[in-house]
């Protein structure tokens, strides 16, 4: 994952043995052989066989990684990601135009690395690959809550397992400012509770993605979302100034002021330190929500405005966004910023990420404006894999030209801060960003689901090896939670649980930046496998004729062991819920739960008997289900969708 655009298997299979050794003959890039040598540690850490550690030319060695170009200083938007991975009985060739395509190949080899009886190896294989779209993106927000460095890094690490090639670093908030500068201090001193990034791990965080073929593109907001510069520089503000670091969350009021040149001055002086320190070609500048009631109201900005002939805040905001697409041009950069930044006064060399939706996109394609589409990848929401997965940068109806098409850069994924921290944060971006990273990489007619979840399964636990944290962390919260290592019933009670979006979560609980982070639904993780396991498996026990005798049974199987398992754990959960204060919240779920599962038995025992259920009973098990929809404990059930059609396939 992702699928590879062409793969034939062959005859055979290579054994890995500890004589296993790789080669880069052409000897012309250290970061290549840094990556080979890291894919020897992960082929110890797979095999438990210990390596010849060599690295550089090799003769007679099993793995040839052969690049074509010599390496650049900097990974450019059109870097050629190809590669050819050639397995035999005794050899592996991997041939590739550049470093950054070998790695890609090195990653797609360590996946194909299985048990074998006794020994572990690689089925041999022919395969051609490259991407279908050239960003590839995960934007994670450190504005409002702050991620430490080493959360990152193992996040660039996930990233570069599945092939994503763009980290969008958005480091600036209401609620935070969280890179260093050396010309405006203040900015961090004031702006961000002492929680930011020095120059000097922004600089080495960026080698460590170059390392692994990917892009940092950091993103400095403006002129909304902008209260920590504020905070620190009130000579920015449009007129009115904040109190302090915004806490609360959405779209707020405070905004940088167009009308001053000394406003231009200061970003000019801060994007030339920001080039130093990020070499990519591409610099955010988000540009959305933001309303800015004192351009209506400040006599001064009124007066600008009716000047300039600028009619409205839009007008106003694109002339903003020209002054500062001036300054970025004198630094041989380019401008991305949010759909908000469309209009019609900016050149077509900017990149629109479209927030608001692929026909929003399509809007900037039709007009020549590039673009990256975001809005069906936002994490928060909590969705299952399936629905971002399915969800095409260009669909297959699309009404775009070729030629418009070839606008559409690709997509990213974007996991916002509100609700997440140090702690959290993996659970929430994985496994699920591996199936979109497939969308973004792979051919188009790539949409099987439930070979998606399978492959998804494998994949997310190869993850935890690397180091992610996003399925320890649920254990590691529920023994906060009850305060004990003895988790197995809650372990089991938390199986039937996916968290609520962010819009639920928001509403419900009014949280800030100052929400403990700690609660039942924070352990919780969004689309557990369990879910689709059960759908699938309702799906072939009703289809019983169709499905084999042992398929059917099977299914029966894992359904009567997940309700007969959760009711099972009930009682000492309950006992949990009245002993600890933070479980509390859980009683109405918990007695629901005491309820669904019981339904979810007895549908299995009326379908597997044949025999009808007593008047009334499906009527009030419907009921029963649609009354356990709404948000409560802010988590919803996972299985109510098969448990809907046991129910409905009952006499
Ligand atoms: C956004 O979600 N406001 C980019």
């Amino acid at each position: 994952m992702p699928q590879p655009v062409s793969m034939s298997t062959g005859q055979g299979r290579l054994v890995l043995t500890k004589g296993f050794t790789a080669s880069t003959p052409r000897g012309s890039s250290p970061r290549l052989d840094r990556a080979v040598e890291r894919m020897l540690y992960r082929l110890e850490d797979q095999t438990g066989l210990e390596l010849v550690r060599q690295v550089g030319h090799v003769t007679g060695a099993t793995l040839t990684v052969d690049v074509l170009q010599p390496d650049t200083t900097v990974q450019g938007l059109d870097e050629d990601e190809s590669y050819h991975l050639d397995i035999t009985s005794n050899a592996i060739q991997i041939h590739a135009a550049t470093t950054t395509g070998a790695m890609h190949a090195l990653e797609t080899m360590l996946q194909l690395v299985q048990p074998a009886g006794s020994a572990y190896m690689v089925p041999a294989a022919v395969i051609d690959d490259s991407p279908r779209f050239h960003w590839r993106g995960l934007m994670i927000d450190c504005g409002r809550h702050f991620e430490p460095i080493d959360v990152l890094k193992r996040n660039l690490d996930a990233m570069a397992a599945v092939k994503l090639n763009v980290f969008h670093w958005h480091l600036t908030e209401d609620q935070g400012f969280r890179i260093e500068s050396k010309r405006f201090p203040r900015l961090t001193a004031e702006g961000s509770d002492g929680l930011f990034y020095t120059q000097e791990q922004a600089r080495e965080l960026v080698q460590y993605a170059r390392d692994r073929g990917i892009r940092i593109v950091p993103e400095f907001e403006m002129p909304g979302h902008s209260v920590a510069w504020l905070v620190a520089y009130p000579e920015l503000n449009s007129g009115t100034q904040p109190t302090g670091i915004r806490r609360e969350f959405g779209v707020s009021d405070y905004v940088l002021d167009p009308t001053r040149e000394a406003t231009y001055k200061f970003i000019n002086l801060f994007l030339t330190e920001m080039a130093s320190i990020f070499p990519d070609q591409y610099v955010h500048i988000g540009g959305d929500e933001a309303p800015a009631p004192d351009w209506k109201t400040n006599p001064r900005i009124v007066a600008f405005m009716k000047s300039h002939d600028l009619k409205d805040n839009d007008a106003l905001q694109a002339y903003f966004n020209k002054r500062v697409l001036a300054i970025l041009t004198k630094l041989n950069r380019r401008m991305v910023g949010w759909d908000e930044i469309f209009n019609p006064a900016l050149p077509k060399d900017v990149v629109i990420q479209s927030w608001r939706g692929e026909q929003s996109l399509s809007k900037g394609a039709t007009q020549g404006y590039q673009g990256v589409l975001s809005a069906p990848y936002y994490l928060d929401g909590m969705q299952p894999a399936v629905k971002p997965y399915l969800a095409d940068p260009i669909s297959a109806n699309t009404t775009l030209t070729p030629e418009q098409q070839k606008l559409i850069l690709g997509g990213e994924i974007c996991m916002w801060g509100e609700h997440l921290d140090g702690r959290t944060i993996d659970s929430r971006i994985w496994p699920r960003s591996a199936a979109i990273a497939e969308r973004f990489w792979s051919p188009q007619n790539v949409r099987d689901v439930d070979s998606m979840y399978s492959r998804l399964d494998a994949v997310s636990v190869e993850l935890e090896t690397l180091g992610l944290r996003h399925l320890t962390s649920e254990d590691a919260e529920l023994r906060g939670l009850a305060g004990s290592e003895h988790i197995a019933a809650l372990r089991t009670f938390a199986s039937a649980f996916e968290p609520v979006g962010f819009g639920d979560r928001s509403s419900e609980q009014h949280t800030s930046q100052r929400t403990a982070l700690t609660s039942f639904v924070d352990a919780v993780r969004p689309d557990p496998p369990i879910r689709h396991q059960l759908e699938l498996a309702a799906k072939r026990y009703l289809a019983k004729g169709t499905e084999t005798t042992s398929a059917t049974s099977q299914s029966k199987d894992l359904l009567e062991r997940f309700f007969s398992e959760v009711n099972a754990s009930m009682p000492s959960v309950n006992e949990l819920i009245k002993q600890q204060p933070r479980l509390q919240p859980m009683q109405e779920r918990a007695d629901q739960l005491a309820v669904l599962t019981g339904i979810g038995s007895q549908a299995i025992h009326f379908l597997e008997t044949g025999t009808s259920a007593p008047a009334q009973w499906k009527q009030d098990a419907l009921a029963r289900i649609e009354g356990a929809k709404k948000p409560s404990g802010l988590v919803f059930f996972d299985f109510l969708s098969p448990l809907t059609d046991l129910v409905n396939a009952t006499r």
